[in-house]
């Protein structure tokens, strides 16, 4: 099975995009673990689900399959906001950890690396992973990233809107009090608010090779 590479850090800090490049050149399989919480997300708005019938929740989280998690609806506002609403319960996070520990097993074989994108790879899913990083940039600086990437994509948004849904995501993820969102002990952290996205590739790349362990 190959070497786990956990990537964590807030949201729109670039993590799925360096996950994707480390993939690429590797030839890596890869896990967005938001997608699993995205999924869930949008059953539960397809469903019309109440947010606190666990019951139904359960039963969504049961039908979830790795098929799924390559949809475009996943990525809407609304999604945003319940993914971050129902990451906070704790049955649920006990469940989709069974879906991440088992992607190694399944999709792992004959390679040299998995990567795992999301937020408590390191600190909760894969505590023994070989690779652990940490991505960080000040939520100003991510909401600017984002919102030149709508612009540029000729979509319309406003900067406030995006720093406001960045920073009330941050706050579920950094005050919730079953995996809160921080940097694990043995961690690298890297600060990308002043690199580019080929210089963070530039430093994963001198990690993987233990140039910088
Ligand atoms: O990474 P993302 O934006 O696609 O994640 C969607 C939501 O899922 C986000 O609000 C936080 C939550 N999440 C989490 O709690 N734990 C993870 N390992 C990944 C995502």
């Amino acid at each position: 099975m190959g070497e786990i590479i956990a990537i964590d850090g807030p949201a729109s800090v670039g993590k799925s995009t360096i996950a994707k490049k480390i993939a690429n050149k590797y030839n890596s399989p890869i896990l967005f673990s938001g997608r699993l919480y995205r999924a869930v997300a949008l059953a539960i708005i397809k469903n019309k689900v109440d947010l606190e019938n666990n019951k139904s929740i359960l039963r969504i989280i049961e039908s979830i399959d790795y098929n799924d998690l390559s949809s475009h609806e996943l990525f809407t506002s609304q999604v945003d906001k319940v993914s971050s609403e129902i990451s906070t319960k704790p049955f649920l996070r006990k469940r989709l950890l069974k879906y991440q520990r088992e992607f190694p097993k399944r999709f792992g074989k004959g390679k040299k690396f998995v990567v795992i994108e999301g937020r408590d790879i390191a600190s909760v899913v894969f505590p023994r992973a070989k690779y652990k990083i940490f991505m960080w940039a000040d939520s100003a600086i991510r909401a600017k990233r984002r919102y030149q990437q709508v612009q540029k994509n000729g979509g319309k948004s406003r900067y406030k809107k995006i720093l406001t849904e960045i920073n009330t995501r941050d706050k579920k993820d950094f005050t919730r009090t079953i995996a809160p969102l921080k940097p694990d002990v043995n961690s690298v952290l890297i600060d990308t608010s002043y690199l580019d996205i080929e210089q963070v590739f530039n430093v994963v790349k001198d990690i993987l090779s233990n140039k910088r362990l």
